[in-house]
């Protein structure tokens, strides 16, 4: 009985390790952001790069338009000083598959332009196949406010939808978080949609939609949740978000006493802010730095007009 179970153990051990070490990933560097020069600069790619593990037989994706970007793999001090005269290799046509074929460190970077200065960067340390670490569980932490776009606000965004899907990339959401839209009243306003409505920009069909700011919505579900506009064209120039809300872990309980009620995604369209889950002001989302993601951002913009 106990040889039996051990040796189902060890059959489960080798598929287990079997499974891992025939997994080969793919990754689109920066997902869905691709490779360009990132609102924010460097802190992207490096923040990216973090969230990954990359082994040997690893595929990298550099997403690209041929002709605005291109991808050169070069060594670690010609990343430090974005110097591409002598790169290693130069790819100019996206996008642009790249294997991961040895152990080590692998430094890539934009040569176009300002492109690397800019923060079109990316370091990676690849490691042998094997088992996969599991993800590091994020760390405890009580329920956040966030301010949706930071001191940008919420509006049409001057670069496109970029700049929300930026705002989002690097934080996490947990069950009891809010988000806080700030805006001029009467110019905006913000619908919660389903994922189809989100990605037609198909604003006819809303789950909710609160017209005066702040609005404030507790975040009482898990998965993912879309907002965008309603006022014409907002949602098609770039006025749109998408988020993944996450449970908290069972050893870390919200150290807030208040339980969110569930209002939160409770559909009302007008009086808005009585309808909503009250908010605890807990902490704000640090935003130094973030807020520098968007000056950079409107100073890109700006070069670009
Ligand atoms: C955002 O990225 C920076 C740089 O990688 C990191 O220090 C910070 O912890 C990240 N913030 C969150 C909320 O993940
Ligand atoms: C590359 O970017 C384009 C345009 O943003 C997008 O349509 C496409 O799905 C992306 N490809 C991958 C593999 O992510
Ligand atoms: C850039 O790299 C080339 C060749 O690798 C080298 O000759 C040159 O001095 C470097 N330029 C700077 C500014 O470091
Ligand atoms: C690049 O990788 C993608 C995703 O794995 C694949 O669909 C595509 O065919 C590859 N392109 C090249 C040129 O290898
Ligand atoms: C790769 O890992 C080594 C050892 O942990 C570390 O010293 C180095 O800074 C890492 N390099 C990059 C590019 O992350
Ligand atoms: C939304 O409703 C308007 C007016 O009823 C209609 O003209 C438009 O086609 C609808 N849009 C979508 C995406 O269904
Ligand atoms: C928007 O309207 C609400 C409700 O009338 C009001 O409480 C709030 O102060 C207004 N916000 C701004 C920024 O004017
Ligand atoms: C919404 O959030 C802001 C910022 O945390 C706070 O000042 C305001 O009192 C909240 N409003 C409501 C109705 O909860
Ligand atoms: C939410 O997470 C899932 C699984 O990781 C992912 O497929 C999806 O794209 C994410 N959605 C958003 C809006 O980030």
């Amino acid at each position: 009985m106990a040889r039996s179970v051990s040796l189902a153990l060890l059959a489960l051990a080798l598929a287990s390790v079997l499974q891992a070490t025939a997994a080969q990933t793919t990754h689109i560097v920066g997902d869905e952001l691709g490779w360009l020069v990132p609102p924010g600069g460097p802190i992207a790619y490096s923040t990216w790069a973090a969230m990954q593990t990359f082994s040997v037989g690893d595929i990298l994706i550099f997403n690209f338009t041929t002709g605005e970007q291109d991808v050169a793999m070069v060594t670690r001090e010609a990343y430090g000083t974005c110097n591409s005269t002598n790169p290693i290799f130069l790819q100019t046509t996206g996008p642009a598959n790249f294997t991961l074929d040895s152990v080590g460190e692998y430094y890539f970077i934009g040569t176009m332009d300002q492109h690397c200065p800019l923060g079109q960067k990316l370091a990676i340390n690849v490691s042998a196949p094997g088992p996969r670490p599991s993800p590091i569980p994020p760390p405890p932490r009580g329920p956040i406010t966030y301010t949706v776009g930071d001191s940008l606000g919420w509006l049409v965004p001057p670069a496109g939808a970029i700049a929300y899907a930026t705002w989002a990339f690097n934080k996490t959401f947990l069950l009891g978080d809010t988000l806080v839209f700030i805006f001029i009243n009467g110019t905006q306003d913000v619908a919660m949609v389903t994922k189809e409505a989100y990605e037609a920009c198909d604003t006819n069909n809303t789950i909710t939609v609160l017209n005066t700011s702040p609005a404030n919505i507790t975040l009482t579900t898990t998965g993912e949740h879309f907002f965008t506009s309603t006022f014409a064209r907002h949602c098609d120039l770039g006025q749109k978000l998408a988020i993944n809300v996450t449970a908290r872990s069972t050893a870390n309980p919200p150290s807030s006493s208040t339980e969110p009620s569930s209002s939160g995604t409770t559909p009302v369209s007008e009086g808005p802010s009585e309808a909503l889950a009250p908010t605890s002001p807990v902490s704000s989302a640090p935003s130094h730095l973030i807020g520098g993601f968007f000056i950079t951002l409107l100073s890109i913009a700006i070069a670009f007009i």
